[in-house]
């Protein structure tokens, strides 16, 4: 199977991002052929600062590589290092509906977050999103709930191409994990974890053990002391639950019977530890890797390479398909 997946260079990388889709990526490498895009294109719609952002993106294929994902094993690469994603996202831009991009949610939500800043890249996002996935032929796309609506819109627009110009796409299916796909904030749990709001609603996977510790001792819980699990009555235990069986590897009920008769304190005591136990190897890769520069570059020269070489065959056959002359 054809994977694809990617993610935002900017912001943190947190556990929300991690239990959702990197653990997938990790877990798929060994077993398909896996293509990871840090996303740089994407992060413009948002105005960025160019001296950080050049960091901030190096600094994600870093925290990737650290949270598992295998160069030997895996395609990483930028974005904006195959050229052919911004010229198919135009090719869907001529057959997409306006009316389909602005139902999507997360238009909505970034548009009334940055009133000052709508520009048109945030209404096509999705079109840009769908480029990324359908250049590849992939099959599986492993992310998150909140990007199922991206996925759906993609799987629209590949329909739309094959039936306008002939079978030329392959129709990708999301792969969402049954937990995890959908981790909360850890203030408003009833809201998703996101880097965009405040540093104490997500615990970032390279984040320093006493801040662990004080994000969970913070962390909003509900009405009553019993832990169990019932996320429209107890969002903010149930949140706790899910994060603590996925880092623990063990079902919900089991901790649930772990913590039977203590209180929420020792819950967010024990996740703490837990937490800050799990992700000491990947603090400890970051640290190693932030001073392999030439080891990074040729990692990211090495991806564009095997990334271009699948991209510009499917745009060959695209251009072809719409009568664009060749040279
Ligand atoms: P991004 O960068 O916001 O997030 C990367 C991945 O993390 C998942 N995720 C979560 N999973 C569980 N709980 C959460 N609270 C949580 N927050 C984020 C996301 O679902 C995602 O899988 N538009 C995409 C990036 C993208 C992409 C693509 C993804 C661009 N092109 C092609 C897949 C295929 C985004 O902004 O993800």
């Amino acid at each position: 199977m054809r994977v694809l997946s990617g993610i935002q260079p900017t912001g943190q990388l947190h556990i929300g991002n991690y239990l959702g889709a990197i653990q997938q990526w990790v877990d798929l490498q060994t077993k398909h052929d896996c293509f990871f895009a840090v996303v740089d294109l994407h992060a413009l719609t948002v105005q960025q600062d160019p001296k950080e952002f050049g960091r901030a993106t190096m600094e994600k294929v870093i925290e990737l590589i650290s949270a598992g994902l295998d160069p030997e094993k895996c395609t990483i690469f930028l974005q904006s290092h195959v050229k052919e994603h911004a010229e198919l996202a135009w090719i869907f831009n001529t057959i997409t509906p306006v009316s389909e991009l602005e139902r999507m949610t997360q238009y909505k939500d970034k548009s009334k977050k940055n009133k000052e800043n709508i520009n048109a890249g945030l209404l096509t996002y999705p079109i840009l999103q769908a480029a990324d996935i359908l250049l590849y032929q992939a099959q599986g796309v492993p992310i998150g709930k909140d990007q199922i609506q991206h996925l759906e819109l993609t799987r629209t627009i590949a329909r739309k191409f094959n039936n306008l110009y002939g079978n030329t796409f392959v129709e990708p299916e999301a792969l969402v994990l049954p937990e995890g796909a959908k981790i909360m904030s850890l203030v408003e749990p009833k809201k998703k974890m996101s880097k965009s709001d405040g540093a104490a609603s997500y615990v970032s996977l390279f984040e320093e053990p006493e801040s662990i510790r004080k994000k969970f001792m913070r962390a909003t819980t509900d009405a009553g002391k019993e832990i169990t699990y019932n996320p429209a009555k107890k969002p903010g235990v149930s949140n706790l639950l899910v994060m603590y069986s996925l880092f623990a590897e063990q079902s919900i009920k089991d901790t649930e019977k772990q913590f039977q008769g203590k209180g929420y304190a020792a819950l967010k005591k024990e996740e703490a530890e837990l937490l800050i136990d799990k992700l000491e190897p990947f603090r400890k890769k970051k640290k190693e890797l932030q001073s392999r520069d030439l080891y990074l570059k040729e990692v990211l020269k090495r991806g564009a390479e095997k990334a271009h070489s699948v991209a510009s065959q499917t745009m060959e056959a695209v251009r072809s398909k719409l009568g664009l002359l060749s040279l």
